[in-house]
């Protein structure tokens, strides 16, 4: 039961083809897609099949789709196009004759203010119209999202944030890769909709002192408000949108929007996801 791996010369789709192989999934079954030739070639070295495609070019998408029972379509990383992208992906599938698109989408993608959460939302909305069998992970946020944070601590002592006490139940790309492999190579998921997160909501406070553990220094965590925040990335060179975008999902944090626990992914997984000082540590081993 052949399967597509969108994104798969990102950070999550590798992990996931890797844990398919690890699982003992036919590396002649595993397609692994993406645009980045250096990094198909390093996949083709798993042994999996590769595929060049582009989410902008159908007819690279319908070709690397034929025969394949089922696509993970990560979602792309190119805001503001993905909702176009991911229809494409999806309109393939459909002339391909997929049977199933698994789609990795955000917590609560359909209801929540979430800033990231339209893209998202649309896209569910287009596979439910899709007359395809589905799966949905809404994947939480990445604990490797703190990479940036950490450096900043290791050189200042210091998170900035306006945060405030906002939770994030955060977890491992690895966790989250482990969830979709399980979605992938197992039966009983048609239809289904899973909340991915995390089993512990963490503060900026834990944060801090995870980072320290790591970093081997001490750190603290400063709270600002939105206005001042904004202000400290400009000053720091940041573009306006990238840095109204920062304070946005601050914002959103501070809200609690990324702090879910619902258990989804311990549950898929079988095991309790990533304590947040491992996956630091794992992330930043993992970029030296
Ligand atoms: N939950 C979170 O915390 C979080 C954080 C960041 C991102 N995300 C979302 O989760 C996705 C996976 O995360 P990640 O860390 O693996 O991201 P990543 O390392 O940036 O990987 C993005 C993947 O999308 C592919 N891609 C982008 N535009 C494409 C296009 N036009 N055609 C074909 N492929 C295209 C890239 O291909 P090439 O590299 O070959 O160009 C790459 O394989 C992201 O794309 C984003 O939607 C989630």
């Amino acid at each position: 039961m052949s399967v597509v791996v969108t994104g798969a010369t990102g950070h999550l789709g590798r992990l996931v083809v890797q844990d398919l192989l690890a699982a003992g999934y036919p590396a002649q079954q595993i397609l692994a897609a993406g645009r980045d030739q250096g990094r198909l070639a390093s996949l083709a070295d798993l042994g999996v099949r590769t595929a060049a495609i582009d989410l902008d070019q159908p007819p690279t998408l319908v070709a690397a789709f034929e025969g394949a029972q089922t696509v993970l379509l990560v979602s792309g990383s190119e805001i503001g196009r993905r909702v176009a992208q991911h229809g494409h992906a999806i309109e393939a599938a459909r002339t391909a004759g997929v049977r199933r698109v698994v789609y990795t989408s955000a917590p609560h993608a359909d209801t929540s203010p979430l800033i990231l959460a339209p893209d998202h939302k649309a896209t569910e909305e287009l596979l439910a119209t899709s007359g395809l069998v589905t799966a949905v992970l809404r994947n939480g946020w990445y604990t490797e999202n703190y990479l940036p944070a950490l450096e900043q601590a290791r050189a200042t002592g210091e998170i900035v944030s306006s945060v405030g006490s906002g939770r994030v139940a955060s977890a491992s790309r690895a966790d989250f890769a482990a969830a979709a492999s399980v979605v992938l190579r197992t039966d009983g998921h048609d239809g289904a909709v899973y909340e991915l997160s995390g089993d512990v909501a963490w503060d900026q406070a834990d944060l801090a002192a995870a980072v320290a553990e790591v970093v081997g220094r001490p750190v603290v965590h400063r709270d600002v408000t939105p206005a001042e925040h904004l202000a400290i990335l400009l000053e720091a060179g940041l573009d306006e949108g990238t840095a109204g975008f920062v304070v946005a999902l601050d914002g959103n944090t501070r809200d609690g929007l990324l702090a879910e626990t619902s258990g989804d992914l311990s549950r898929l997984i079988g095991r309790p996801t990533t304590p947040l000082v491992e996956g630091l540590r794992a992330a930043v081993g993992a970029s030296v």
